[in-house]
């Protein structure tokens, strides 16, 4: 729009000249009735305090919160071209300025700055405050400003609605007349829907959640336990009388097959197969949770369209007056029946464990890393005699060898600078009556080594620093993936300790070497995941072609990886990390097995090797994968002649 006609209208009153803009025409009669002086920037009492605007600021945080990404967003993509962006709220205050660092210092010589007010009352016709009054978006070049102080300048300004519909902010680009691009409206449209779209999605998020927490509310108050199966039987949903009469944690069911924890009628079991019946059923059932009989009401879930979703029991109050049933299970007592193992090796290693349980001979458990020593320690420690006391596990390789002799021992008050006063008991004081697992025991030192043997034959220890003589009375299981009777040769180990040790040998095969097993692991793994999910047969064929080098560990790790980011129900080769897809093949594997030089020391080190080609020589991450410390590690690597440095690509 030419000079003249500003000049014009302004000063001749001549407002049928603006008859072919008239959103232009409008906006400038409201600017003369608002009292706008079209020669100044109006610079009105209307900029806010610092504490003012902190408070509005703080008001409007959600937005700002939400608005922030998109803004910073569209600056990138129009930094250099010395442009300012402005989330404005409705009242025409602005909540946020960025932008190219020119045109912001240009702009705050006419106060398009934070926390000024920019509606049409107080700056007349302009981008912000035409669009606040105009509901929609808006541009204004040059002369169409009513105050000649921005005639250098365009504004695009697009509002934001909230989920009602309310104008609650106004996203504007403002930048040099000479340099406005009309394609820069589009892009404001954008990003100001963007926003609204966010905003929608987190108002919808909150009332979800109150809802959920509503239902829970409600589900968890009412008199009845409840809980319900989906279509394949699997227990989604537990509420807390319901886990207060049954003696679990409602973690402890959900996810679990409804088979597998209670004992059902053998009509209703048909049921469960034939997928239709069994979603049709309601009425009453009397089912058998660990030895007492429940009297539940069945009712089918049905959907909003009709869609049958699965069931839900209720308890009677009859039965659920019963009390509760043989004492919760504790995570950490792992037992034999959590020992999943199909094949002829680990039926044969179960069966020796179990075995070896019943008496107080030392245990030597060896295995890859990530086999399951500490499972089968557990789980023998949970099935002896000693299950009353403590189960403590030391790994000897996570301990600097300074500290070994006083961890396992125990020290006496003033045995060396910084002992605590008045002593401290070792692991073994601390397991006694129970079972101490030395984990890693190939990395104890030798000269610890030899008191190990004196305690193993005496059954009595000396504290570090003392002289008095304390009886234990501890079973003693060890275990190491090191392949011991090479490091015997070697000089590192012991080898009368080793036949102390070596009493009853339970080996746990590679996972590679029992691929039977593979496939119930995972199933085993999906099970405790607090989602449902099933594998592809691609996928199952992947993990069983696998060469696993980190072993169950890695499987597990997998697998509930692969489960919370399997949104179908179905994990397929996509959910699966791409190094197992490219490694299924794995020539490391064919070394393995077929090369001469196969022993535990080599596979070791193709272990090590491995996994840091994988983490590309990140020790930390490394470590974490093969289960093992960075001590550990950097040890390893320093005996095996490994360069980390090698990895690193
Ligand atoms: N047979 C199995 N059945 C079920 N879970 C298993 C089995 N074997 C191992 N796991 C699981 O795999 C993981 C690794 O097992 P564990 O810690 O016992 O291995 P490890 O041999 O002690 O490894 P490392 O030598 O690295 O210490 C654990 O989460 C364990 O629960
Ligand atoms: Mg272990």
């Amino acid at each position: 729009m030419p000079k003249k006609i500003w000049q014009k209208v302004i000063n001749n009153g001549d407002f049928n000249l603006l008859k072919n803009k008239p959103l232009i025409l409008k906006s400038w009669k409201r600017s003369v009735q608002f009292g706008i002086v079209p020669y100044n920037i109006n610079n009105r009492d209307d900029e806010l305090s610092h504490t003012a605007f902190k408070e509005l600021r703080d008001k409007y945080g959600e937005l700002i919160f939400i608005a922030t990404p998109i803004i910073t967003n569209l600056y990138f993509t129009l930094k250099g071209t010395n442009t300012a962006i402005y989330l404005i709220e409705k009242d025409g205050y602005i909540l946020k300025a960025i932008g190219d660092n020119e045109i912001l210092n240009e702009l705050t010589k006419i106060r398009l700055v934070e926390g000024a007010n920019w509606h049409e009352k107080s700056k007349g016709t302009n981008g912000i405050g035409t669009a606040l009054i105009e509901q929609k978006p808006v541009s204004i070049h040059a002369e169409e400003h009513f105050c000649e102080p921005f005639h250098h300048l365009s504004c695009f300004a697009a509002p934001i609605f909230d989920t009602n519909k309310n104008l609650i902010a106004l996203l504007d680009v403002t930048l040099l007349a000479k340099q406005a691009h009309p394609h820069l409206m589009a892009l404001v449209i954008a990003a100001a829907k963007a926003i609204e779209t966010q905003l929608y999605a987190n108002d919808l998020k909150k009332r979800l959640l109150n809802s959920v927490k509503q239902s829970n509310l409600i589900l968890n108050n009412i008199d009845y336990g409840i809980f319900w199966v989906n279509q394949l039987g699997y227990i989604t949903y537990l509420n807390s009388i319901c886990s207060n009469k049954l003696g679990v944690d409602a973690s402890d069911l959900i996810g679990r097959h409804i088979e597998d924890v209670f004992n059902l009628p053998a009509s209703f079991k048909e049921m469960i197969s034939d997928n239709v019946k069994f979603l049709d059923r309601s009425g009453q059932i009397k089912i058998d949770f660990q030895g007492n009989t429940l009297w539940c009401q069945l009712k089918p879930l049905v959907g909003p369209l009709g869609e049958k979703l699965g069931i839900a029991f209720s308890l009677s109050p009859k039965t659920s007056t019963i009390t509760v049933v043989k004492p919760r299970k504790q995570k950490n007592e792992i037992t034999f029946e959590d020992i999943i193992g199909n094949s002829n090796s680990m039926k044969e290693s179960i069966r020796l464990a179990m075995q070896a349980a019943t008496t107080n001979l030392t245990i030597l458990i060896t295995g890859e890393t990530g086999t399951g020593k500490e499972v089968f320690a557990r789980a023998i420690h949970n099935e002896s005699h000693y299950n009353k006391g403590p189960f403590i596990a030391i790994n000897c390789g996570a301990i600097p060898e300074t500290l070994i002799e006083s961890e396992l021992f125990g020290y006496e008050d003033g045995a060396f600078t910084g002992a605590k006063k008045g002593g401290r008991p070792g692991k073994f004081e601390l397991a006694n009556n129970g079972t101490i697992f030395l984990d890693e025991i190939g990395e104890m030192p030798l000269y610890i080594q030899v008191k190990l043997l004196r305690v193993l034959q005496e059954r009595e220890i000396v504290r570090v620093g003392g002289v008095k003589t304390i009886p234990i009375d501890v079973r003693v299981i060890a275990a190491t993936n090191k392949d011991l009777e090479s490091e015997i040769k070697q000089g590192q180990f012991r080898q009368d300790l080793y036949y102390r040790l070596n009493v009853i040998n339970i080996k746990i095969p590679p996972l590679r070497e029992r691929r039977e097993d593979i496939l119930p692991l995972a199933n085993h793994f999906l099970s405790k995941a607090p989602m449902k999910c099933s594998i592809s047969p691609p996928a199952e064929s992947i993990l069983c072609k696998y060469f696993w080098p980190g072993n169950v560990r890695e499987l597990e790790n997998i697998i509930v990886r692969a489960a919370s980011f399997c949104i179908s129900g179905i994990i397929t080769p996509s959910n699966l990390p791409n190094e197992i897809k490219r490694k299924t093949q794995s020539s490391n594997s064919h070394i393995l097995t077929t090369g001469k030089s196969f022993n535990l020391k080599n596979l070791e080190s193709l272990t090590i090797v491995e996994i840091l080609k994988q983490s590309k020589g990140n020790c930390t991450l490394a470590a974490k994968r093969l289960g093992i410390s960075r001590t550990t590690l950097y040890r390893k690597l320093k005996a095996l002649g490994i360069q980390k440095e090698e990895f690193q690509n």
